[in-house]
Parts: C-alpha cells; structure tokens; sequence
C-alpha cells in the first residue's frame, strides 16, 4: 500500500484535531506543535502502554518525575554544556542553514550518517562528493561551526550570567542524578530500573518533517542499572523487548528495522548502540535509541559532585559503580509512526472511500462510541448507557447525521467499536457492536460491552 504523504497527515490531523499548528492565530511559531482533543488521548495512551510495559511490569523497575530545570553543573557534568552540539554549515550563496551531517546521510541514502565523524572528515567528504545545497542545488558552503543545542534560560530576578540555566536537554539527567535517592528509598538491588516520562528541549538546527525533530519534545527514558559483568546481556534484553513492544502496538514489521551503530559512529564511552528505526513518509529514520553507556554517567556525576553513586552489593560485599543500559525514546516520534502505520484510506464495496485510523484499541482516543440510531427515540438511553460505560472506558457520544456518517466520523478518529442503541435495547438490552476495522457487526448484551472491548485493548 502507498505510504500517506506527510502533507497529508498533517493536514488530517488538523482537521480531525490530533494535532494543530502551535500559536496559530498570531501566524504560528515555527515547528511548534499543539496536540488536541484526540491527540492529547492517543499520547497520554502511547505514555500509559510506555508506563505499563516499562515501569507498572517490571518487578525491579521505579518511576520517577524530576524537575525540568537542574542545577546547571548537571550539564557541565554530563559534557551537555561542552559537546551537545550539531554540526552547522550553512550555504553561502542562499544562506539556508543545515546539519552537514544530515547532508551526509542524505546524500548517501542512509549509508553514512556522519555520527562520530570530525568537523574537518565532514567538510572534506561534502568538498570530495560535491555535495549541494539541497535548498539552491549550489555546492559552496562556509566551514562548518558546532552549534550547542541546549536550551538556554534566567533563573531569578538579576539579569546576570550567575543565574543562567538550563531547559534541560534530555530526561536521562534527572534519573541520574536520583540514582542513590531511589536505590535507598526503594531498598532497590542492582539490576534495577528507573523510567521517567517528560519534556525535553533542543534547540535543533533543521526541525521539521512535522512532529519528527522539534525543539520542544517528550522523551520516554529508561535507565537500567547493572553489574558490568551483565552489560551485553541487558543490551541484547532490552534491544529486543523494545522492538517487541513496538510490534505489539500493532506496528508493521516491514516499517520496522535495527540499525546497529558503527565503533567509529559510537560516542567514547558506549560500548554498543541501535537504533530502532521506522520507515516514515521522509524515509528511515530513528525512532528508538538503546544504548550502553557504561558506566560513564554515574561516573562523572561522582566526579563533579563528589556524592557516592557507587552500589555496595548485600551479597557478595563487591562495590562498583554500575553500569547503563538506556532504552530512550520520544513520545512524537512514536505518535508519528503511529499514525503513519494506522491511517488507511480504502475503497469499500459500494465504490464509496473511507478514510481510517486502524490505532491498536490501547491507544485510541475512543475506545467506544455510543450512537442512538434515532434521536427522538433512543437518545435517552444512549446518553444513559454513554454515563455508564464512559466510568470505565474512554467513550464518546454522536447523534447527529445518519448512522453511515456518524461511522465514518468515528473511522478517522480511531474509535475501534460503535454501538447503537435501537429498539432492540430498549426491549432486550441488546446492542450491535460494530467493528471499525472489519466494519462487521455482533450483537451483545450491553452488560457485556465493557469486558468485550477490554479484552481487545490487551496488549
Ligand atoms: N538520553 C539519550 C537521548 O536523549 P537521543 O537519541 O538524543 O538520546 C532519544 O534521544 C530519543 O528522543 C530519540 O530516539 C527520539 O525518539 C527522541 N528525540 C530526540 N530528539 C528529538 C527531537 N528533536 N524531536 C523529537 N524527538 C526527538
């Protein structure tokens, strides 16, 4: 099936209010984004199906909430401040700006991706390849300069250095620094867990391709925590569970690959990094990364704050540091692949189209949507039965048109089941239930509708 273009998705979701333009009616900022009504419901269920597989069922897993703005040493400590930066070129005769090393692995389709590599192997491999402005096709650049991404803000009433901060650039810190706060809070043995679901902010060089790269995004960070001897083990674990999870959210697998990173594309102090990738509507690209980052990260917070983050283990007297798997993820970017995987548009028997979201019933908006098949004679018991279920499941309520569009309003929002109540209810307390994908209908007890649905949203 052809692939829905981004145009299009995004068009839709404005329309049908996933997700609008942000600050619309002052001419918008650019690449900003505000989720609505149904998109807020599909990401808070992304964040639940995260929460639950992540967090809610792993024995030795802790959640955690830290705050957005840290004590600026954070960032020295985790070398933000010093080496969290793009690559930045811009082109001299339109004067677009890019990522040289997006150029790169753009210019060879994904082969090269320019991680790791120095500012002089970048500007010497765009020179040798005639790599162009994909903006003015023209090949003349400036050197390249590091742009650091971090989000900088004034804490406080003076206007002064002293109080410059950070927004910070990525969850991970906050669970870092809270390592020792939660292993002896939570009397937690070593391997453990903490995930934590929140904002994070880049100042990225080239945002774009719609909620794919912004400045302002939500991560979903586990890190684990392990003997070092267990380092590959856990790698391979959580690689797997990742990809698992993705595919039981009802992501094709065609869409979805590994990409191992190369030695020399690896940060100095990760011993192995995939990335999950996913094949949206601009091509490949990353959704997932899972990392081993050693033991790097506790490491240097020990250095610059002098706390002890070191782990005494009870059984065997051994005291080490531990080492880091962290499977990272962005909720937008999951959102993105999401829907790019669910929306369908499809020609039905009678010649007529549809347009569908086919979102694994976990996630969608609606889980239920309660239609009387006469306004004037079932509405009553419809918002009756809509005040019941609408206690356990998400529902929604639509009385307006005839049945056909009321079904079609509910296909583009993702609903997976419509009941109607007719005379049938009102006399047996029955109900049809209607399949969005399928569109095949059953009949059940309304007593009944609850468990069948929650059955459907396991995972
Ligand atoms: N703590 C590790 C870390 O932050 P990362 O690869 O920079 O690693 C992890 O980010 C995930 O966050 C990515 O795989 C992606 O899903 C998401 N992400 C990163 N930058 C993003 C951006 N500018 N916009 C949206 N999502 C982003």
């Amino acid at each position: 099936m052809e692939k829905v273009t981004m145009d299009k998705l995004t068009n839709f979701c404005k329309q049908y209010g996933f997700i609008f333009q942000g600050s619309e009616i002052y001419g918008g900022l650019a690449n900003t984004w505000d989720y609505g009504p149904l998109g807020t419901e599909l990401k808070n269920n992304i964040k639940k199906a995260w929460w639950k597989k992540f967090v809610e069922e792993q024995i030795n897993v802790y959640g955690l909430d830290s705050a957005i703005l840290m004590n600026p040493d954070v960032w020295v400590a985790s070398g933000h401040v010093a080496s969290f930066s793009d690559p930045l070129i811009d082109c001299k005769h339109c004067k677009a700006r890019h990522r040289a090393d997006k150029l790169v692995e753009e210019f060879t389709n994904g082969k090269e991706t320019g991680d790791g590599w120095s500012n002089e192997k970048l500007e010497e491999f765009i020179k040798q390849n005639n790599i162009t402005c994909p903006k003015c096709g023209k090949s003349d650049f400036t050197p390249i300069r590091k742009f650091n991404l971090l989000f900088e803000t004034k804490m406080g009433v003076t206007e002064d250095n002293k109080n410059k901060i950070y927004l910070r650039g990525e969850t991970a810190q906050g669970i870092f620094v809270n390592f020792s706060n939660v292993q002896r809070s939570m009397r937690a043995k070593i391997p453990f867990g903490i995930g934590q679901i929140g904002k994070a902010f880049r100042n990225e060089i080239t945002p774009g391709n719609f909620i794919f790269r912004q400045r302002e995004f939500e991560q979903m960070e586990l890190e684990f925590f392990l003997n070092p001897s267990e380092e590959e083990k856990w790698f391979d674990y959580w690689r797997k569970y990742c990809m698992d999870f993705l595919k039981s959210l009802g992501l094709k697998e065609e869409n979805l690959r590994y990409r191992d990173h190369k030695k020399e594309e690896l940060v100095f102090y990760s011993n192995a990094t995939t990335d999950i990738e996913y094949n949206y509507s601009h091509g490949w690209g990353e959704l997932w990364g899972i990392a081993d980052r050693t033991d790097y990260d506790l490491g240097t917070h020990i250095k610059h704050s002098n706390a002890d983050l070191t782990y005494l283990d009870p059984m065997t007297n051994e005291k080490y540091i531990p080492y880091v798997v962290e499977p990272s993820v962005g909720v937008d970017r999951l959102f993105l692949a999401l829907i790019t995987d669910a929306y369908k548009e499809e020609t039905l028997k009678d010649g007529s189209t549809r347009e569908v979201m086919s979102l694994h019933p976990f996630l969608a908006p609606y889980k239920i949507a309660v239609l009387p098949l006469v306004k004037k004679h079932h509405s009553q018991k419809a918002l009756e039965t809509y005040h019941t279920l609408s206690k356990e499941l998400m529902c929604t309520y639509d009385e307006t048109g005839n049945i056909g569009k009321r079904y079609r309003r509910q296909d583009v929002a993702g609903t997976p089941y419509c009941i109607t109540i007719d005379d049938e209810t009102l006399n047996h307390n029955t109900v049809t239930i209607r399949d969005r994908d399928t569109m095949e209908q059953i009949t059940l007890n309304l007593d009944e509708v609850a468990n069948y649905v929650k059955e459907k949203m396991k995972f």
